[in-house]
């Protein structure tokens, strides 16, 4: 009986001590996915793609209240098209939002970040490079996914920044995501790097794929772009 009752007694000290590590590690260490950082220079040529079906494409600098109203409509189904921090961080610093079109409906769009940009995986904003974009969220409407629209959109993004004068874009994609994955490749992205992103007593921690952590992303961001100008790329 004294034996079962210091055992019973044992497994329940365990188990505390266990949920109590537990919420200290949560409280400690707070870790997001990770991506696959690409860059892309504008350098090379950009091939031209002929989509599924008829499209055009519009660019929306100044105003982009309407795709911004779609995008708060829809979030409802696509939580992440609509980030307030985002759409907050895209209006201060004039970024560049590229908006697909069927006759009257929207079939995709790609948002544009350029200098200060809010990242909602990093629950941070990260400052780009002068002369260096980031393209931060692609999508394309369920119904007309398959028929090369996100490739289109993104080529099209791509010239729209190579005759701004820009020469590279940065993008991330989660390692999972292989519709992306593949429409960043065949735009002509390359893998600079993967990043795991943690919050280690609310600082911010960068683990790259080589296991050297960073405090900051922006070094990062400017070595690849200097070593690409370099290679003349
Ligand atoms: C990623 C995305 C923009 C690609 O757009 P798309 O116009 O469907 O792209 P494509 O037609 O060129 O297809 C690319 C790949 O997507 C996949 N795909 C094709 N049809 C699809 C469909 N109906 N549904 C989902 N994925 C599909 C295929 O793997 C295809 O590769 P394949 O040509 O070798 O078969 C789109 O799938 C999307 O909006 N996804 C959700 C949002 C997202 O993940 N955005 C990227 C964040 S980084």
């Amino acid at each position: 009986m004294h034996i079962a009752a210091s055992a019973i007694a044992g497994r329940d000290a365990l188990g505390f001590l266990t949920k109590a590590a537990r919420k200290a590690q949560r409280l400690v260490v707070c870790r997001s996915a990770r991506s696959i950082w690409f860059y892309r220079t504008l350098k090379d040529p950009i091939k031209p793609v002929q989509p599924g079906m008829d499209v055009e494409m519009v660019f929306l600098a100044e105003d982009k209240s309407g795709l911004i109203a779609w995008l708060k409509e829809n979030s409802r189904s696509f939580p992440w098209i609509y980030i307030e921090k985002e759409v907050e961080s895209a209006l201060a610093n004039g970024h560049i939002f590229g908006c697909v079109r069927r006759n009257d409906e929207i079939a995709g769009y790609v948002k544009i970040g350029i200098g200060p940009t809010y990242i909602h995986d990093f629950g941070r904003t990260i400052r780009f490079p002068d002369g260096v974009a980031f393209i931060y969220d692609t999508f394309v409407a369920p119904e007309y996914r398959g028929k090369r629209i996100g490739l289109y959109a993104v080529s099209g993004a791509l010239n729209h920044l190579k005759r701004a004068g820009f020469k590279g874009v940065w993008c991330h994609i989660e390692e999972w995501n292989c519709a992306s994955l593949k429409t960043f490749m065949r735009a002509g992205f390359t893998e600079a790097s993967r990043i795991r992103f943690m919050r280690v007593l609310g600082m911010p921690l960068y683990i790259r794929g080589d296991g050297r952590p960073m405090m900051k992303l922006e070094p990062l961001l400017e070595a690849r772009g200097r070593a690409s100008y370099n290679r003349g790329q």
